[in-house]
């Protein structure tokens, strides 16, 4: 999957900055952007001018696919400094593999893999000051493709946009999440899009969110689509959940996203001794550990939220209470995490990738 292409980066650098205009301390997530953004074309069967521009609108005709079909893909990732002011993303590679996996699902053409890296170690050589020192700053990178071939026939676009964006970030979400289990809409089924990071899969789940925060909630847990009996994610993260000392989570599948943030926390736990299994967990299960006091905790993952604990969840109009724990997993994982990310402890995994 790593095609190579030999064409140079081109790069236009903006004359201005709009740092000065940013509170670092106080920002609504995925608002603000850095100085520069990343751009490459699909035209003539091939990815073309790759090119590093100041961040900015974009030209499109109002007849791209994009706008009909949701022909769109998307990658989440994010980059940390640590206190020598180095620049560290978490593990890219996982990154692009999944973005050409979703984009092969879609029907878009798959990007270079020496464009990928060459386009993000040059973003952060420019933008390098947009990312903050200190626990709860990053820089959220956004990769994704659009198609935009100008014609509105049902059929995959000829013509597409690969690129990144970059936004600076603090915390995803503050404090506990109270969620809902789905028992009527569903985020994925069978031989869908559920594995991929498909822009449409997003919008779907709209709608029954904002249902369920009409009820309270923050966000749903998502169950398999045939019979609302097996948990699969949360909201837009994977989750995991502890029965006693047990960490239990979901198979991948092509209804689950193959999640970064989920599959290091497996290698965490693993690690550190915690048994995990990776199995099918289902709503009975999870409600009879909960009355049992079995059920310790909940919590997602994912790379904006990187981990966030549940308070409660409802199911069948009863809602069920999650202890408050001093000695949770999802605070020590979070810590874990940090830790590597942040450049504090070993990374006895290879996951810190170094950009600037
Ligand atoms: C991520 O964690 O990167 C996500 O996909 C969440 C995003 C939809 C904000």
């Amino acid at each position: 999957m790593s095609l190579t292409q030999s064409h140079s980066l081109k790069i236009e650098k903006s004359n201005t900055t709009r740092i000065d205009q940013v509170d670092f301390d106080n920002l609504t997530f995925g608002t603000m952007f850095t100085d520069h953004m990343f751009e490459c074309d699909f035209k003539d069967g091939t990815w073309q001018n790759p090119t590093i521009k100041p961040y900015g609108p974009l030209s499109i005709y109002p007849s791209a696919k994009v706008f009909h079909y949701g022909q769109a893909v998307f990658e989440g990732m994010k980059a940390y400094k640590d206190e020598s002011g180095g620049v560290f993303l978490f593990r890219p590679l996982e990154n692009f593999h999944r973005i050409n996996k979703s984009s092969a699902r879609l029907a878009i053409p798959e990007f270079p893999q020496d464009w990928f890296f060459e386009a993000l170690h040059k973003l952060f050589e420019l933008d390098h000051d947009w990312v903050k020192k200190g626990d709860g700053h990053s820089v959220y990178i956004r990769p994704f493709v659009i198609a935009t071939e100008n014609c509105v026939s049902a059929s995959p676009s000829t013509q597409y946009k690969f690129m990144i964006i970059l936004s600076p970030v603090n915390a995803y979400y503050s404090g506990k999440l109270k969620v809902m289990i789905a028992e009527k809409y569903s985020r994925a089924a069978n031989g869908g899009v559920g594995f991929a990071k498909a822009a449409g899969n997003y919008a779907a789940q709209f709608y029954p969110t904002n249902l369920a925060k009409e009820k309270g909630f923050h966000q749903i847990i998502w169950t398999d689509a045939n019979t609302h009996e097996s948990l699969e994610e949360a909201g837009t993260m994977n989750v995991f959940f502890r029965i006693n000392n047990t960490l239990v989570t979901a198979p991948t599948s092509d209804r689950i996203l193959d999640g970064v943030t989920r599959k290091s926390l497996i290698a965490i736990a693993e690690h550190i001794g915690i048994p995990v299994e990776v199995r099918k967990v289902t709503v009975n299960e999870i409600v009879e550990a909960s009355k049992k006091g079995e059920l310790l905790e909940i919590f997602g993952s994912g790379t904006a939220a990187v981990i966030s604990p549940v308070s409660a969840f409802s199911y069948q109009d009863t809602i069920y209470e999650l202890p408050d724990r001093t000695d949770s997993y999802a605070t020590r994982f979070k810590k874990e995490m940090l830790d590597i990310q942040y450049n504090r402890s070993a990374d006895p995994f290879g996951w810190r990738y170094q950009v600037v």
